[in-house]
């Protein structure tokens, strides 16, 4: 993990992509027998986004990707470097990452997947972080993006009120020394990883894999649909997503009196008050967009991010604390200055 009292690597822009097709709780009370009251007390989510037919994961990556290549100024042709997170690539194989190269016009560069769930995001950008540190590369794009929408079991309401769809994308690149207007150096200040298969079972998509290659039978029981024990996560989530925010404030030297933002993976309102409450944080610091977007995986924090940034809520060399937990379960952190 990283830990540098001066940082090499900073976010040089931020990009989203929601798709148009909005799905109400008062929508989901029509497919399930669930209540807006049941949805929005117990995650605090009234509204998703839902991708329509045709338009497929790497799509949506392309459209963030291309409004955070703009805002940072980098074409597509001087990237170095294309990571995804995702769970929900445009197929099995070849990587969503090559698809996305594509349709960016990037050049030929390493463009690969990565798996850790609502985590991939921020292991993304740990990984980016350590190759422009090393001098190794330049420009590494970084997406968040998943399509849930279409590994859900809309029959099954212990799922199908949390998810939705969406794209989150940054452009890392080398901090050569830049300042806040405080003259605090502006960059990635730590990063924080983990994984834990000891709770495996507790969330997956059971058939696809090697383990139960997809039959008629599984797919009538909706094996090859998210399955969780929403308990189990919830309690893992409240306990990791303090002790990795902690860890990454440690890292840097800092208290959370000295972040500005907590942007926080868009789980579950629940799960986010309970876990800002331990690291004694103001509500006012921390950002949400779960009402309108619900969970977006390893999308959530990018989006959330990039819609801060361009509301003028969030503002160059403010402090972001960054933290995930998913599937897996992997769970990490980030501690960047804008
Ligand atoms: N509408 C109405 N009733 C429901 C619904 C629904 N959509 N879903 C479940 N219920 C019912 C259950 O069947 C149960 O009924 P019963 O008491 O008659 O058996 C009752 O509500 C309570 O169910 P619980 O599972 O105990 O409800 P809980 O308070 O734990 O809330 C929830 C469920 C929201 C899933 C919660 O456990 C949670 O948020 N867990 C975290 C899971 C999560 O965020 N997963 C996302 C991926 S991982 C991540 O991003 C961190």
């Amino acid at each position: 993990m990283s830990q540098l009292t001066t940082p090499r690597t900073r976010i040089l822009g931020t990009g989203h992509y929601l798709p148009e097709i909005v799905r109400t709780n008062a929508d989901l009370e029509k497919m399930v027998d669930t209540s807006d009251a049941w949805i929005t007390e117990r995650t605090g989510i009234k509204e998703r986004r839902i991708t329509p037919e045709g338009m497929v994961t790497s799509d949506l990556a392309q459209f963030a990707a291309e409004r955070a290549l703009e805002r940072a100024g980098v074409a597509a042709k001087d990237l170095d470097m294309i990571v995804v997170g995702t769970v929900t690539p445009d197929m099995p194989m070849p990587a969503t990452a090559v698809f996305l190269q594509q349709k960016l016009g990037a050049p030929i560069c390493p463009a690969f997947d990565l798996s850790a769930a609502c985590a991939g995001f921020i292991f993304g950008m740990s990984l980016a972080d350590q190759f422009i540190s090393t001098g190794a590369m330049k420009h590494v794009l970084v997406v968040g993006v998943e399509l849930l929408s279409r590994v859900i079991n809309w029959s099954d309401r212990t799922t199908c009120v949390l998810f939705g769809d969406g794209a989150g994308a940054v452009v890392l690149g080398p901090a050569d020394g830049a300042k806040s207007a405080s003259g605090k150096p502006r960059g990635v200040l730590s990063t924080k990883l983990l994984s834990d298969g000891a709770l495996a079972q507790s969330l997956m998509i059971p058939a696809g894999g090697s383990v139960s290659p997809v039959t008629h039978d599984l797919l009538e029981q909706h094996r090859n649909k998210v399955h969780m024990r929403g308990q189990d996560i919830f309690k893992v989530a409240v306990k990791n997503l303090y002790s990795a925010s902690k860890n990454a404030l440690d890292l840097a030297g800092m208290t959370p009196d000295e972040v500005d933002w907590i942007c926080p993976h868009q789980a579950n309102m629940r799960i986010i008050d309970l876990a800002v409450q331990r690291l004694a944080v103001k509500r006012e610091r921390v950002l949400t967009n779960i009402e309108r977007v619900g969970n977006t995986s390893s999308a959530s924090i990018p989006i959330l991010l990039d819609e801060s940034v361009r509301s003028g809520k969030v503002n160059e060399g403010d402090t972001v604390l960054m933290c995930a937990l998913g599937a897996g379960i992997s769970w990490g952190s980030a501690l960047v200055r804008l």
